[in-house]
């Protein structure tokens, strides 16, 4: 067996050349206890270094909405290869993607575009303290932002280090992040209208901006209860803060629009990224000219980079966007979703096993050991860390490729047959649950 067949061979040589054995963190699987290799993707399928084929309930972290190697995405790629590869020049490919969004997005008026989620927030966040000029940004515990030094804090908190349900600590989800940063933001806890009532109050003319994600899905996926976003858009009025949507993952998924065209609340900013580009490297920084326009060469708040809007990418968006916008799209996809989680409730409540789905659109949260509504980061973080992962390896054993991360889902070219695949191999993990963790 050569190390290009044998994944423990494989991370083994990995390890001596990638620290922790990975590009990213987040490709460790620590259910199986190291990345999760495979060799190509097609449709709703992976295949492992043996050619094993696997139901992809992870669609790259979210990205691949239509799945691997989609023709629509292989054309627009190959376009850009017959172009000659161009980086780092305008084109008319970036206007009329730009001009597209602006169709779609109701808050987009103008467009820039970033190659990752984390890039494109970043720049968020300082375009919405130069249009402001204040510094404080309010964000929510369990809401994932990307990596920046900015905005790395309180999406996973410990705990026992996440002080005061009411009142979270500022925590650093990495070491080397400048101390005097945590200064710089106010974490609040989601779904709780006194307590964010309570942080505009007290800060009210320092607030640069109130950050979110409109659905949580990196807590899973925590629905903001009813009148809890027209709150966000008041008090942003109210204090004349940037409200600054995170929709990375949202993007694309429920809705064309996006969580703003499923909410109805338009934010002044928004941060498209994943779905936008279904697998190549593309985020958008989209909003009301009024902020926008803070942007260099115009105004003094800086976006800029070798890489920005490559070719490959912006017409990878155009031919995703296109086929989002396709009349079928979202009816099929609601029927997909209709017959998979019917099947898979049904499921769950015949295995006995105490585990709540929480959905919306093709991406689920699980929460083992809890049946009530999970409203929170607090609630989602009591869930049971280890029959999940029992979970997701009993999965990967069946033929379901699922991360332990909050990363569950599928795509729009899952049909009937990969999600009946993927409910036989959650059947069969469930009773991995039952037997491994006995109520
Ligand atoms: C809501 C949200 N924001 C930002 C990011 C960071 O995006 P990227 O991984 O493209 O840098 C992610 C990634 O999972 C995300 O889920």
């Amino acid at each position: 067996m050569s190390a290009y067949s044998d994944p423990e061979a494989l991370y083994t040589h990995a390890r001596q050349v990638l620290p922790g054995g990975v590009s990213a963190t987040a490709r460790m699987n620590a259910a199986i206890g190291r990345p999760f290799y495979i060799r190509r993707g097609d449709g709703a399928y992976v295949e492992d270094l043996q050619g094993n084929r696997y139901v992809d309930m992870c669609i790259s972290h979210g990205a691949s909405l239509l799945g691997h190697n989609h023709p629509a995405i292989v054309g627009a790629v190959q376009q850009a290869l017959d172009l000659g590869i161009i980086c780092s020049y305008e084109t008319e490919h970036q206007i009329d993607l730009a001009a597209r969004l602006t169709e779609i997005i109701p808050c987009a008026e103008q467009v820039r575009f970033a190659g990752s989620g984390t890039e494109a927030m970043m720049h968020a966040l300082r375009l919405a303290r130069t249009a402001t000029g204040r510094e404080l940004l309010i964000k929510f515990e369990g809401h994932f932002h990307g990596y920046a030094d900015v905005l790395n804090y309180s999406w996973a908190p410990p705990l026992e280090a996440a002080g005061l349900p009411a009142h979270p600590r500022t925590y650093p989800e990495s070491a080397g992040m400048p101390a005097a940063l945590t200064e710089t933001i106010l974490v609040v806890p989601f779904n709780d209208p006194p307590a964010l009532e309570a942080a505009f109050a007290a800060h009210g003319e320092q607030i640069a901006a109130l950050v979110l994600e409109p659905v949580n899905y990196d807590s899973g996926c925590i629905l903001p209860e009813p009148g809890f976003l027209v709150l966000c858009r008041s008090l942003c009025d109210r204090y004349g803060a940037v409200l600054l949507f995170d929709e990375v993952l949202t993007a694309f998924r429920m809705h064309l629009a996006g969580g703003q065209g499923w909410s109805g609340i338009t934010p002044d900013l928004a941060v498209l990224g994943k779905a936008l580009g279904a697998g190549l490297p593309i985020s958008a920084l989209v909003g009301r000219c009024t902020v926008m326009r803070h942007l260099r060469p115009e105004g003094t708040s800086e976006l800029s980079g070798t890489y920005l809007a490559h070719l490959t990418a912006v017409l990878a968006a155009q031919a995703a966007i296109d086929t989002y916008a396709q009349p079928s799209f979202y009816p099929r996809l609601a029927e997909q979703c209709e017959f998979f989680y019917s099947n898979f409730e049904r499921v769950i409540a015949e295995s006995g096993v105490r585990l709540r789905l929480q959905y919306i659109g093709p991406r689920f949260g699980l929460y083992f050991g809890l049946e009530e509504p999970v409203t929170n980061y607090r609630s989602a973080a009591r869930q049971n860390r280890a029959m999940l992962a029992t979970f997701v390896a009993g999965c990967i054993r069946r033929g379901a490729y699922f991360h332990l991360a909050a990363h569950h889902g599928f795509s729009g070219v899952h049909d009937r047959a990969a999600l009946a695949l993927a409910l036989e191999a959650i059947e069969g993990a469930l009773e991995d649950v039952r037997l491994a963790h006995p109520a």
